[in-house]
């Protein structure tokens, strides 16, 4: 195969030979080398998979394998995540990151009780019906909790299909996502979509990485039409509200670390400024003003005259 070539665009459809070929490979590697998380067991409990998928959405896979366990402690069921009140869920959040996540957590824990009496469902339109609940992590519950053949694509497997197929760059939107669809369901052939794409996430996080993609060490390297000739994506800085050169986002993670570890999650609102920024002046204190009105908009926190508090 020439390197570096477009197959598809070229009108070819990769042949059933180098579908074998690329699965096979892929399926020895990851026998070798998969990681070994805690959420993936032979028989997964559908509620840890959801957990682990929600965790999973903007934290690094390392960091949920160490917080997945003491948030299970403390919830062990989704009748008890389902009753937390915002306060509860955000302090076993801790580490986790966008706390919002945690409070969508909690609404699609309830919502699983109320509607399904508390069985996560295993179809597509009920789970595309829960809080936070998109198409990929659908796909993602159905194939690691439920064993159900489904094609399944994050940002990782896209990524590491359009290498080995060298899809045109310019090929998105629809066109771009059945062609992935299609060239995926046929290089999955009749293996587990559990353990595929799996696999797939582990190659991506351990070889075909975004930027300095590791091709030497990959099981594909000479089948995969874009080996040694990645070039690696450049992102530009993304542009998002900042104060004192520190995004928002960050300041948000802030506000509610130091409430979480505050005497009864409360803290007086010059407590906060100061431990916050420490010396202010009157731009400092209108822009936490407005940072604290969209954490209690969010339902992160709660204000009272002078104090600040985690949201009940
Ligand atoms: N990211 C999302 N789901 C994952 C999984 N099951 N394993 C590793 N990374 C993931």
């Amino acid at each position: 195969m020439t390197r570096s070539t477009s197959l598809v665009s070229l009108g070819q459809i990769p042949s059933d030979v180098l579908m074998s070929t690329l699965r096979s490979k892929l399926s020895r590697w990851y026998s070798r080398h998969g990681r070994r998380f805690v959420w993936r067991r032979e028989n997964p409990d559908p509620y840890i998979t959801l957990l682990s998928e929600y965790m999973l959405q903007q934290t690094q896979a390392s960091r949920v394998q160490s917080l997945l366990p003491p948030f299970l402690k403390r919830f062990p069921t989704i009748e008890s995540l389902a009753s937390a009140s915002n306060a509860q869920v955000l302090v076993a959040w801790h580490g986790l990151g966008y706390n919002s996540r945690a409070l969508r957590l909690r609404d699609c824990a309830r919502e699983i009780v109320n509607t399904y009496n508390g069985r996560i469902p295993a179809d597509e339109a009920s789970l595309r019906s829960l809080p936070g609940i998109g198409h990929y992590t659908a796909s993602a519950l159905r194939a690691f909790a439920f064993h159900q053949k489904v094609v399944v694509i994050d940002v990782n497997i896209e990524r590491i299909a359009r290498r080995v197929f060298a899809l045109p760059p310019d090929l998105r939107g629809r066109r771009a996502g059945s062609l992935l669809t299609s060239l995926l369901s046929q290089w999955q052939g009749r293996s587990s979509s559990s353990r595929f794409y799996q696999a797939l996430m582990d190659l991506g996080a351990m070889r075909c990485k975004a930027k300095n993609p590791d091709c030497a060490a990959c099981p594909l390297q000479s089948v995969c039409a874009s080996a040694f000739a990645v070039i690696p994506q450049i992102t530009a800085a993304k542009k998002e509200p900042s104060h004192r050169s520190v995004p928002n986002r960050l300041w948000r993670g802030r506000c509610v670390e130091l409430l979480r570890s505050a005497a009864k999650h409360r803290m007086k609102l010059w407590d906060l400024e100061h431990a916050l920024l420490g010396e202010s002046n009157e731009s400092d204190r209108q822009w936490l003003a407005t940072l604290l009105t969209k954490l209690e908009r969010d339902g992160l926190v709660s204000l009272t005259g002078d104090a600040v508090r985690l949201a009940d």
